[in-house]
């Protein structure tokens, strides 16, 4: 096992403090979820604790399966109690920006199918405005030239820069994801009216779903490289 980022650990421990015998979990993508899968496994070997969880990606079902969670798929749970996930940006707003690892679509669907969902980060991910990081969009193969252009035509009618770009994955193919769809990766340096941004691409139809997570993040744990944390 790689060595282990002790803000991402400090995190996911506390995270993993709100889950009580019971609960219905959804488990996030991404290194820092990855720390956190882990340590819940551990948790729930530790207590006996009977839990029922949903994956947000293939690889975090993968990882739960191999360390002993049982995985369900969102529609045999139906509703969640709780979920944990990673983010790629956060603001003082709790807004995010995720998808960094692909898989926003299927988080999106967990976060917004839970009474709670609980971000786990490093303080490098804590910004006072979204955009720096690249916002990525996921697409449909279908028409993709076409929506690629739209998708310009809506950044230059909100005055953004940036054209979107595919991204590739290590080994150097380009990005598909858990879904089959495509991915465009906007590096935009600040997004200053997210909403705006966000219903101009929830508006152009071959756009599956974007990166921008607004108004479902309940609560942001920080991590911090000395094993403290604080709370967004
Ligand atoms: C994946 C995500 C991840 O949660 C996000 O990219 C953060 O990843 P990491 O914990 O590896 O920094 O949104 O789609």
């Amino acid at each position: 096992m790689p060595d282990i980022d002790p803000a991402k650990l400090a995190a996911s421990r506390a995270a993993i403090e709100l889950v009580r015998d019971g609960m219905r979990l959804g488990l996030g993508t991404g290194s820092t979820a990855s720390i956190m899968v882990r340590e819940l496994a551990a948790k729930v070997k530790a207590e006996g604790l009977s839990l029922r969880c949903a994956a947000t990606s293939k690889a975090t079902a993968e990882l739960a399966e191999s360390l002993g969670l049982r995985i369900e798929t969102l529609d045999q749970i139906g509703w969640l109690d709780l979920t944990i996930d990673g983010a790629d940006e956060v603001d003082s707003e709790l807004n995010l920006i995720k998808g960094g690892g692909g898989a926003h679509l299927r988080e999106k669907i967990v976060a917004m199918a839970s009474d709670r969902m609980v971000v786990i980060a490093d303080p490098g991910k804590v910004v006072q405005q979204l955009g720096a990081f690249h916002l990525p969009v996921e697409v449909l193969a279908f028409g993709f030239e076409a929506t690629q252009e739209l998708l310009r035509r809506a950044l230059d009618d909100l005055g953004l820069g940036g054209k979107p770009v595919r991204p590739r994955r290590r080994g150097g193919d380009l990005a598909v994801t858990d879904e089959g769809n495509y991915i465009l990766d906007l590096a935009l340096d600040v997004i200053p009216d997210a909403p705006a941004l966000a219903r101009a691409l929830a508006a152009i139809p071959g756009v599956v779903e974007h990166g921008l997570f607004l108004g479902i993040c309940d609560m942001a744990i920080i991590g911090r490289a000395d094993g403290s944390t604080i709370t967004l």
